[in-house]
Formats: C-alpha cells, structure tokens, sequence
C-alpha cells in the first residue's frame, strides 16, 4: 500500500457505501455530497491500485455495454479499460447501429440489454430534453425486466453524457481538483467560461455539469458566455442553491476577462447558442442548418478565447487551466497556453477512467470495503 491508502481507505464509510450498492449515475444532482466524496475516495484508491497492478478483479465474468449515440474517444476508451481493469468484459457500440434507430423505445432496449448485460454505459449527449429521457427510459426497462424475472442482479446505468450532464467527465474534474488542492476547494474561484469553436456545437452538459455540481464544494464559481448561450434554466439554479447552502457563490456574467480576474482555476470551452440546441429537438430535420447557424453565431465571438493575456489575470497568473477535451487549439485556447497544460489536461482525463472504476465497483461490489483492504 501507498503511504496515502490507508488514510483513503479511513475515508470510505461502509454506510455510505452500502446506499451506492445498486444505483446508477444519471445526474451528480442525484447523489448526496457525502457519496460523490466516498467515490472519489474509492477512485483514488483504485488509481493507486492500478499504478501497482493490484486492482482486484472485482467483477469477472461481467459483460460491460457501452452504448454511444454521438462520437468519443476518451469516454469510450475510459469505459472499455474501466471494465478490463475490473476483470469484466467491456462491449462498446455505435448507438445508430441499434434498433432504437428503427424506433425501438428507450424502456425495450433497457430490457434487452439487461437480460444479458451486467453494467451499461449511455451517452446520449445531442439533443436537449432527449438524452437523459432516453437514459431513465433505459433503467426503467431493465428494472422491470428484472422485476418481473424475480432477478435480483442489478445493472447499473452510467450516464456518459446527456444533454444535461455529463457526470464521469465532471467527477474526474473533480477528482483532478481535489489532487491539485489538497487543502480543500471551499474558497477557490473557478471561471466556467464559453470560448470561441469553429468546429461544431458542443453540448451544454459539460458547463452545466460543472456549475451544479463544483458550488456544492464551497467554490466561487463564475459562469461567463455570451448573451443567447445560457444555460438551461433547472442547472443555474441548480448552482444558485447548492452555492447557498455550501457558502460559496454562483455568478453568471457576460465577460470572459471579469469572469478570469484573480481565478484560481478556469474551464473555457465551447457551448451552442441555446435557441438553437432547443431547435434540434423540435426541427430534427433541420439538424445541418441548425449546425451552420450555430458555427455563424459562434463567428461573432472569435474573441472569447483563452491566452496568455487573459491567464496573466488570474490569480498570480498562474491558474489551473482545465479542458474535457478535445480542445480547439487557436479558437478556444491558444496553443501557447494549451501547450503549457498539455501534460495537466491529460492527467484531469485520466481520472475519468478511475471514476467509471469506482461507479462500478461502489454499484456492484458488496463488502468494497474489505475487498480494497485486502488488495
Ligand atoms: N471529454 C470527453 O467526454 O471526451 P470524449 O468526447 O472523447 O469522450
């Protein structure tokens, strides 16, 4: 064991613990403080396993389905060496390539992947008011499946991106927060910023992702775009609440300079105009025009980009400067700054795949606990 296990170890409650057995992750929102910080604590562990091949195949003989309906490649990556590390067997598809194409419903396919499936992984990340439907839609049909079977397995859901959220990405920024600031996040500015893309409308659920669930740490956190790329309304507030009740602060404001004053982490990235996001779901025919509209609107703000001048406001001119990736290196984030942080954005990836580790294993492994112990 690392110096530091033991101290994680001390750190995973068994009562906690025991309410993950089972769920699923659709939405942070969805999990208390308390068990979003026994998950991270059991990634942790598991990292650690891992840099000394001792993971323990705790699920062996599992069938892992991972299904993607818009493109990836760390997500999807993260879920298939997530599984093998755990000993399971992972399957990854091309969410077109299934039946719900030919209009099979969300609460079928939950069925029949959970007859044969032990875990499955969702993204679902294109049209607002539609992925995270598809995904409950999904637990729904497994669930019933296995009820009406008298089957007592559980098959948990990992959301890997929905319109609202996008939850592995924003555990391991969270994860990666917590390791860069050992001292805790309360107190910590991060600016959650759109920047300028020219290569296509990304969701909204990383940013929303982000401000529901980093306010509930205590930090300042600032939420800078636009004007027409808000957020969807139940996230802001869910940020506002959370904000409230952690004593920290939720800010939106329209200034990309304001918002990376003195901030000790920021998160520029790419977001579509929200008008537009909304139109995918009611004109899905129009979904090339949407997008050409989108990449004009993005045009009239190629100034929102972050380089050297905007981190030299930051706290010492040295902030945490963090990405989901991938990024658009020259609109985004210039290539000086992107290749300062190159090595720092590959390591806040890497936590994603210790995160869909953990939520498999807190999910399916009883006694977790003593198994990591004994490892
Ligand atoms: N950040 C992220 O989710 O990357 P992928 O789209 O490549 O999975």
């Amino acid at each position: 064991m690392t110096i530091c296990e033991p101290t994680l170890l001390n750190l995973i409650d068994d009562s906690v613990l025991g309410a993950l057995h089972g769920r699923s992750m659709l939405l942070t929102d969805q999990w208390r403080r308390e068990e979003i910080e026994t998950l991270c604590s059991v990634a942790a562990m598991l990292e650690g396993l891992d840099r000394r091949g001792k993971v323990p195949p705790l699920l062996r003989g599992e069938l892992h389905y991972g299904l993607f309906f818009d493109n990836s490649t760390r997500t999807k990556s993260s879920w298939a060496g997530a599984s093998v590390r755990l000993g399971a067997t992972p399957m990854v598809v091309d969410g077109s390539s299934t039946q719900v194409a030919h209009g099979e419903t969300a609460e079928e396919t939950g069925a029949m992947l959970g007859m044969n499936a032990h875990a499955l992984g969702i993204r679902h990340d294109l049209i607002l008011g539609e992925g995270n439907r598809f995904m409950r839609g999904v637990k729904e049909g497994i669930e019933s499946y296995l009820r009406e079977r008298g089957d007592d397995r559980v098959v948990p859901i990992v959301n890997l991106q929905c319109d609202i959220d996008h939850p592995t990405q924003t555990l391991a920024d969270l994860c990666w927060l917590r390791e860069r600031f050992p001292d805790g996040l309360a107190g910590k500015t991060i600016a959650v910023s759109w920047a300028y893309s020219p290569s296509y409308a990304k969701p909204l659920s990383v940013p929303q992702g982000l401000i529901t669930l980093l306010t509930r740490f205590g930090m300042n956190v600032r939420l800078a775009h636009p004007r027409g790329y808000e957020l969807m309304p139940q996230c802001t507030d869910s940020a506002a609440a959370h904000a409230a009740e952690s004593g920290g602060s939720f800010a939106i404001m329209n200034d990309m300079t304001e918002a990376f004053a003195d901030a000790d982490v920021v998160y520029p990235k790419s977001w579509g105009p929200f008008d537009l996001m909304l139109e995918r779901r009611h004109e899905p025919q129009r979904m090339q025009a949407i997008e050409a509209a989108a990449l004009a609107r993005n045009l009239e703000h190629k100034q929102w980009i972050c380089d050297e001048g905007l981190m030299s406001r930051t706290r010492g001119g040295n902030a945490l400067y963090m990405h989901c990736l991938p990024a658009d290196v020259g609109a985004e984030v210039s290539a000086k700054v992107m290749e300062r942080a190159r090595f720092s954005v590959a390591r806040e990836a890497n936590k994603k795949l210790y995160v869909i580790m953990a939520l498999l294993a807190v999910a399916k492994v009883r006694r977790l606990r003593q198994a990591l112990e004994n490892a």
